[in-house]
């Protein structure tokens, strides 16, 4: 049997790109995204996508209609499907045993009981989202209590690595395809069967086959291992700021060793996303359940430092600005976690935003992707104010208008766009003393400090025109 019907359970910021490409590449193969959110799936069938991904749209308006389509019709995508991608949301739980670390798989569970209902032929069930070690145990549980007579199923592991704002790029050129499957005659046909799906565009040598388990830990290993870097030079970056020692130049220094490697090297105000946080959240319960207390504790301090550095960089806002931002105009440019994306979960944006209007300040939001009424719920939801944020946030349409008259501006994304704005003009607009608070690393500090601007960089001690000494804090400027 060839796969001729996929379907992909979830039309996210995963299921969507993952199976554009897919019909793409698989032009023989009919692909049905699924969703119960029928405004996504409107969305998906619209001009305007329900997300922005650079190079999705192009892929999308060359498939739609063709061998991909966006529906509501969940039970009949199964029905007709040889292979289902689960690709629904694995979010950490908000309640119960495992509160605030374990991930919540009611999703994934709803998903393997409405397939076991509806199921009338053999299924390649395989997850896509990202769920714990021996998740698949507990799908092949509930597929396999509720199979009806002719019915198999075969589940496969094979965890998605795009990275938001490359995510077409880092399919149609993956570093590589993962799947995981049993060990067993049929366990090996089904990964064969994947496998065909992926080698219509990515050679063989770089699918990589493993057993279920192997396949399930290694997402939230490379997960874990991808935020631990950014977690390391972060905590770097707090004592290049205290010594003298310029964070970019100890990245450069260290990421040309070819062992250490370049890449995810650039200090921030810190890691968001929807998966970073989670996945080592998942990664820490999963260790503390299996009694590994100092493999948790060690995975931990990554989020730890995460939050640190967050707070570290707020604090140095305040603090610069006479430890007092009440009443005070403060713009944020960027509320998405990273550029390149209008996904805004878990993006240090929020909890800047949130903390300096817990100190009273008001604030001027611009971002080029982000949806306004997006920003609105994200700080409602953080402050539990929605009157609140009406009355102190201001959203704007460029960044110009958005630092004009206000004392300082704080870059919370490393929009391209941000790198090459006239800060001479925006200095002439702004109250003075004018400060800038480079959360990314992406502005010539030098440059701005001879405008006139007081600036701050991440692991970067201050400019001369920087930080002095503030109220009650010694700052090394
Ligand atoms: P998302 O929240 O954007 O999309 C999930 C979709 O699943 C939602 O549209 C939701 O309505 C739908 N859904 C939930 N339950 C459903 C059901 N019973 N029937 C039909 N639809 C249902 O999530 P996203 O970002 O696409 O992530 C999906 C999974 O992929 C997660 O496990 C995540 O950890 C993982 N992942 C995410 C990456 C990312 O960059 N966003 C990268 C790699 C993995």
């Amino acid at each position: 049997m060839v796969i001729e019907k996929i379907c992909c359970i979830g039309a996210g910021y995963v299921g969507g790109p993952t199976c554009s490409v897919i019909a793409l590449k698989c032009p023989e193969v009919k692909v049905t995204v699924v969703d119960k959110n029928k405004e996504r799936i409107k969305q998906w069938n619209a001009d305007k996508l329900p997300i922005y991904e650079p190079g999705l749209d192009k892929v999308v308006k060359e498939c739609r209609g063709k061998n991909l389509f966006f529906s509501v019709d969940v039970e009949s995508a199964i029905e007709e499907a040889d292979l289902i991608f689960i690709s629904v949301n694995t979010p950490t739980k908000t309640c119960g045993n495992g509160k605030g670390r374990a991930a919540d798989l009611k999703y994934v569970e709803s998903v393997a009981r409405l397939i076991a209902d509806v199921a009338a032929g053999d299924k390649i069930v395989v997850e896509k989202s990202t769920v714990p070690v021996k998740a698949a145990e507990s799908i092949m549980n509930i597929l396999r209590a509720n199979q009806k007579p002719g019915v198999s199923y075969q589940i496969l592991s094979n965890p998605e690595f795009l990275s938001e704002g490359t995510a077409i790029d880092n399919l149609l050129n993956a570093d590589r395809v993962l799947i995981g499957g049993e060990e067993t005659k049929e366990g090996q046909l089904a990964i064969e069967k994947l496998c065909w799906i992926y080698e219509h565009w990515i050679p063989r040598s770089k699918i990589l086959t493993t057993n279920t388990w192997s396949s399930e830990l290694s997402k939230l290993a490379a997960n874990a291992f991808l935020a631990q870097r950014i977690s390391s030079i972060n905590s770097l970056s707090a004592v290049c700021e205290f010594t003298g020692a310029n964070v970019s130049e100890v990245a450069k220094a260290i990421g040309t060793d070819t062992r250490i490697g370049n890449k995810f090297l650039n200090a921030s105000v810190g890691f968001g996303g929807s998966c970073f946080q989670k996945d080592i959240l998942n990664l820490v319960y999963i260790c503390e359940c299996l009694n590994l207390p100092e493999v948790a504790a060690y995975w931990q301090q990554v989020i730890d430092i995460n939050e640190y550095q967050k707070s570290r960089f707020t604090s140095k806002v305040i603090e610069s600005l006479f430890n007092t931002v009440t009443d005070k105009r403060i713009s944020i440019l960027g509320f998405a976690f990273k550029k390149d994306t209008g996904d805004t979960r878990e993006s240090p944006a929020i909890y800047v935003a949130k903390t300096l209007l817990d100190e009273g300040a008001k604030l001027n939001i611009y971002d080029p992707k982000v949806e306004h009424a997006q920003i609105f719920e994200d700080l409602t939801y953080a402050t539990g104010s929605k009157e609140y944020v009406k009355e102190r946030v201001s959203l704007f349409p460029n960044a110009y208008s958005a630092t004009e008259k206000t004392h300082a501006i704080v870059v919370c994304t490393e929009w391209d766009e941000f790198i090459t704005l006239d800060f001479r003009k925006i200095y002439d607009g702004m109250m003075k003393p004018a400060y800038i608070f480079d959360g990314r690393m992406i502005l010539d500090d030098e440059k701005l400090s001879k405008i006139g601007f007081h600036v701050h960089t991440i692991g970067k001690r201050n400019m001369r025109r920087g930080l002095k000494r503030t109220w009650g804090t010694l700052d090394c400027a």
